[in-house]
């Protein structure tokens, strides 16, 4: 599944080249998509796709390609000095740092609307599934319930932690999630509270690994929601608490996954993703002296 997204993603980016695009602003947005972090959210959309029968394979792709470019550019802005002024991202120096403000903030701008693009350009088979598409994607990082209300929610002088972080992380998975239903000619709510609870827990993981984890392994800096004050899972419930809430929501999604052939191959890899964001030895440690971790479990 990996390779096909690369593929798709490499497709798409070969729409950019040519004498038309600048140099160094396509080299900028290159930097933000390649190489890949876990890319999550497409391997998300083109199961829920597969789940779904995938009659339409160059729309799923698309969708996955769409969310993660968004994904990317969400990233190329939230490390820009005026918001987490953050120098590393998947191991390598920010965009920002490589190409300057401008070009970042041209960069993020350019994968925004290049996602959009992409879903014009596949939708020539299914045409009726774009305005559905659009809106499910589109609610995933708007300004109301997506990732762009969710980033400025740290501009105002109170914020509720689930609706910032639903917003910020959540709202582009339920986008991953519906879209692969969407794409293959599915209705999308029985897969909207996987993407829910599923979401949500990466937000709660992220901020774990904040707090624990090891910036040469993330490929990230750590210890920044504490330097930015920002609003934050271990901050707010303590690690002890973070963690417990991290596996409820990740045994949530486990559960959420709905009736499809491919449930139980769907719920393994929920499983896996629990294991993978925050491993079982990582919380021994905090445990320790404390009541053990219920176990996220195929019930
Ligand atoms: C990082 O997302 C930002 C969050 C919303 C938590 P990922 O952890 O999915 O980042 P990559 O794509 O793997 O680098
Ligand atoms: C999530 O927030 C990022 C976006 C929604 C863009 P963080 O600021 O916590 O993510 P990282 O830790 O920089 O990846
Ligand atoms: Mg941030
Ligand atoms: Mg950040």
């Amino acid at each position: 599944m990996l390779t096909r997204i690369e593929q798709a993603l490499a497709h798409h980016f070969a729409h950019l080249e040519g004498p038309h695009t600048p140099p160094r602003l396509l080299a900028a947005m290159r930097h933000a998509v390649f190489p890949g972090g876990a890319r999550i959210r497409p391997q998300l959309c083109l199961a829920v796709a597969g789940a779904c029968g995938d009659d339409d394979p160059v729309l799923a792709e698309a969708a996955a390609v769409a969310i993660e470019l968004l994904h990317c550019a969400s990233l190329v802005h939230d490390d820009m000095p005026c918001f987490d002024d953050a120098d590393a991202r998947r191991g390598q120096p920010a965009v920002h740092k490589v190409f300057g403000e401008p070009l970042a903030l041209l960069a993020g701008d350019g994968l925004i609307v290049m996602a959009f693009e992409v879903l014009a350009r596949a939708a020539q088979v299914h045409p009726q599934r774009l305005g559905a598409m659009v809106g499910a994607i589109g609610r995933g990082v708007g300004a109301q319930e997506g990732i762009v209300g969710g980033q400025a929610w740290e501009c105002e002088p109170r914020v509720d932690l689930g609706r910032y972080q639903r917003a910020k992380t959540g709202a582009l998975f339920v986008a991953s999630t519906c879209g692969g239903a969407i794409a293959a000619g599915a209705s999308p709510a029985p897969w909207q509270r996987l993407g829910e609870c599923l979401g949500e827990a990466y937000q709660v993981a992220d901020d774990i690994r904040d707090v624990m984890g090891d910036a040469a392994q993330l490929g990230k800096p750590v210890g920044q929601d504490a330097q930015h004050g920002r609003p934050s899972a271990a901050a707010e419930l303590g690690l002890v608490g973070a963690l417990h809430y991290f596996r409820q929501l990740m045994q949530q999604a486990v559960d959420a996954v709905p009736e499809c052939t491919s449930r139980i191959a769907m719920r393994q890899l929920v499983l896996r993703e629990s294991e993978r964001l925050v491993p079982q030895v990582a919380c021994d440690k905090v445990m320790q002296g404390h009541a053990p971790l219920p176990q996220v479990v195929l019930s």
